[in-house]
C-alpha cells in the first residue's frame, strides 16, 4: 500500500465551537454611559473576533496532516476494521455490513453459482459519511471516507473511495503511519486464501474474495497433464534464488489452447488455488491504452497469476497493425516481458485459436509452456460422471470426443448417470457417439 500524506484543506474539520455572544450591541450601548472604556473594548473585540476566528481556522487548515488510502488498496478493508475496533459500540452508529462480493456481478458469467462460496463471511465497516474521532498514542485523529461514486458521475471516471485520516500535528501523523504499518503487517501475516482480482471499468483492481477455491482433483484431464503443469509451476515458484543469481526476470508464461469447455480456465484457477497464488484477471478489451496496461500490470503483487483469457480475440495479440483503438501488440509484449513486469509473475493466457497468435507473443520468455486441452475421451467422460454422481459408472459410456463442459451440463440436467449418458448420446453426432463401443 502507498498511503499518501499531504497537507489537506479539509483540516478545517477540527474547528471547535465558537462562543456565541448574544445582544452584544445592547450591552455595549448600556455600558457606553457608565463604563465607556469597557464599552470601547467590547466594541473592538466584536470587530476583531470574526477576523481572529478566520485566521485561527486558516492556521488549523495549514497545521493539519492527512493520510489517504484508496479503496482499491489491499489494506483498505483491514483499515476499516481497525478503525471500527477503536470505537466503542455506542460510537459505531452508521455501519455497513458487507460480504466482500463487490463487483461480483461483473464476473458472474465466468463463475456460475455452483462455484461461489456458499456462505461468505460477514464483515463490518463504518459508513464513513460522518467524521469519527479517536486517538492514536494520545494524538487526536479524525477519519472519514470520501466517496464520489454515487454522485451520478460517469462510472469510468469516478475515483475509488478513499479513507482519509487527519492528524493535528506531525507527531500525530507519524504515530498514525506507524499504526497503519502495523495493520499492514498483521494483514500480510494472517493466512488467507488466494484472492481473485479483476480490473474494473475505472481501471482499478477490484477484489472478489468470496469465490470458492477450485480443487485440482475436480479438473479431469488426460493422464499426466495436470502433474506436468503443477510440476512446472512448483519448479518456477522454487526458483526465485536461481533467477536472481542469474540476473534474469523471474516470470513465466503458460498458454492453454484448445476448444471451448475443455478446462483451460478451470485449470488456471485450480493451479492458483493449489499454490496459494492470487489471480489477477485482466480483460484486455477494457484496457484503453498501452500506458494503462503497463500501469495495471505493474500493480500486480509478486507471486501472482495474471490471467488473460481468449487472447486470440484481441487485435493486439494477433496483428502488428498498431493503428486501432485500445492496446497495441508492443504494449502487450512489454506488459508480459518488460521492465514493469512484476516479480514472480505467472502469466496464463487462454485461447481457442492458437494459430492466429503473433509469433512474438508466444516466443520463449513470454510463453514458456504451451499446453493443449482436448475434448474428453471415454475414460475422462466416465471420470467426470463418477465425480459428479459420487458412484462408479460401470462399463463403458460409449461417449467420447465431447467438451468436458457439455458433460457437466448433462449431469446438471439429470439425476442419474444413465440419464446424462442418454442426453449426451442424443446431442453428440456420430462418429463421436460410438454405439456399443
Ligand atoms: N477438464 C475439465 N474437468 C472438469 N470440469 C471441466 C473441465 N473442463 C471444463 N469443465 C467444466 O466446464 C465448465 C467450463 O470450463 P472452462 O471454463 O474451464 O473451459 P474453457 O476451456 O476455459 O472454455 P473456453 O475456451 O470457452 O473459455 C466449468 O464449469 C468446468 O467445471
Ligand atoms: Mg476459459
Amino acid at each position: 500500500m502507498h498511503p499518501e500524506a499531504d497537507m489537506h484543506p479539509e483540516g478545517g474539520r477540527f474547528d471547535s465551537c465558537h462562543p456565541h455572544v448574544t445582544d452584544t450591541d445592547q450591552l455595549i450601548a448600556a455600558l457606553r454611559a457608565r463604563a465607556p472604556r469597557l464599552a470601547l473594548l467590547l466594541a473592538g473585540a466584536q470587530v476583531a473576533w470574526p477576523i481572529a476566528s478566520k485566521l485561527r481556522r486558516r492556521y488549523q487548515v495549514q497545521a493539519c496532516y492527512t493520510v489517504k488510502v484508496p479503496g482499491n488498496d489491499e489494506i483498505y478493508d483491514d483499515l476499516h476494521e481497525w478503525v471500527l475496533g477503536l470505537m466503542t459500540l455506542r460510537e459505531q452508529r452508521a455501519l455497513v455490513a458487507w460480504t466482500g462480493r463487490r463487483g461480483f456481478d461483473e464476473f458472474a458469467d465466468e463463475f456460475p453459482p455452483d462455484r461461489r462460496a456458499a456462505e461468505p463471511e460477514l464483515r463490518l465497516r463504518y459508513d464513513g459519511a460522518r467524521v469519527q474521532a479517536f486517538t492514536v498514542a494520545g494524538h487526536p485523529i479524525k477519519v472519514h471516507v470520501r466517496d464520489d461514486s454515487d454522485e451520478g458521475r460517469d462510472s469510468t471516471r469516478a475515483r475509488p473511495p478513499e479513507i482519509v485520516f487527519t492528524a493535528q500535528s506531525l507527531a500525530g501523523r507519524q504515530a498514525l503511519l506507524a499504526e497503519i504499518a502495523g495493520v499492514l503487517q498483521r494483514s500480510r501475516q494472517a493466512s488467507r486464501p488466494a484472492t481473485f482480482r479483476m480490473l474494473d471499468r475505472r481501471g482499478s483492481w477490484t477484489r472478489l474474495d468470496s469465490l470458492a477455491p477450485r480443487d485440482l482433483a475436480s479438473v479431469i484431464l488426460s493422464p499426466g497433464q495436470l502433474e506436468r503443469l503443477t510440476a512446472d509451476v512448483a519448479r518456477f515458484l522454487d526458483s526465485e534464488p536461481e533467477y536472481l543469481r542469474k540476473c534474469i526476470p523471474w516470470h513465466r508464461g503458460h498458454l492453454y489452447e484448445g476448444p471451448p469447455g475443455t478446462g483451460k480456465t478451470s485449470v488456471a484457477r485450480a493451479i492458483a488455488s493449489h499454490f496459494g497464488m492470487d489471480v489477477w484477471y485482466l480483460p484486455l478489451a477494457d484496457v484503453k491504452a498501452d500506458g494503462e496496461l503497463l500501469r495495471v500490470a505493474s500493480q500486480i503483487d509478486p507471486r501472482s497469476m495474471l490471467l488473460l483469457e481468449d487472447v486470440d480475440v484481441f487485435h493486439s495479440a494477433t496483428a502488428r497493425d498498431d493503428h486501432t483503438a485500445g492496446i497495441t501488440l508492443s504494449g502487450l509484449l512489454n506488459a508480459l516481458d518488460g521492465i514493469a513486469t512484476p516479480h514472480g509473475l505467472l502469466t496464463v493466457m487462454t485461447t481457442n485459436a492458437p494459430d492466429v497468435l503473433d509469433d512474438a507473443v508466444v516466443r520463449p520468455g513470454r510463453v514458456d509452456l504451451i499446453e493443449h486441452f482436448g475434448h474428453a475421451d471415454e475414460a475422462q467422460v466416465r471420470r467426470l460422471l463418477t465425480r459428479w454422481y459420487g458412484t462408479e459408472v460401470p462399463g463403458t459410456t460409449g461417449i467420447t470426443g465431447v467438451a468436458h463442459a457439455d458433460v457437466i451440463e448433462a449431469c446438471k440436467r439429470h439425476e442419474t448417470p444413465s440419464g446424462a449418458i442418454a442426453d449426451l448420446a442424443a446431442r453428440v453426432p456420430e462418429p463421436l457417439w460410438v454405439t456399443g463401443a
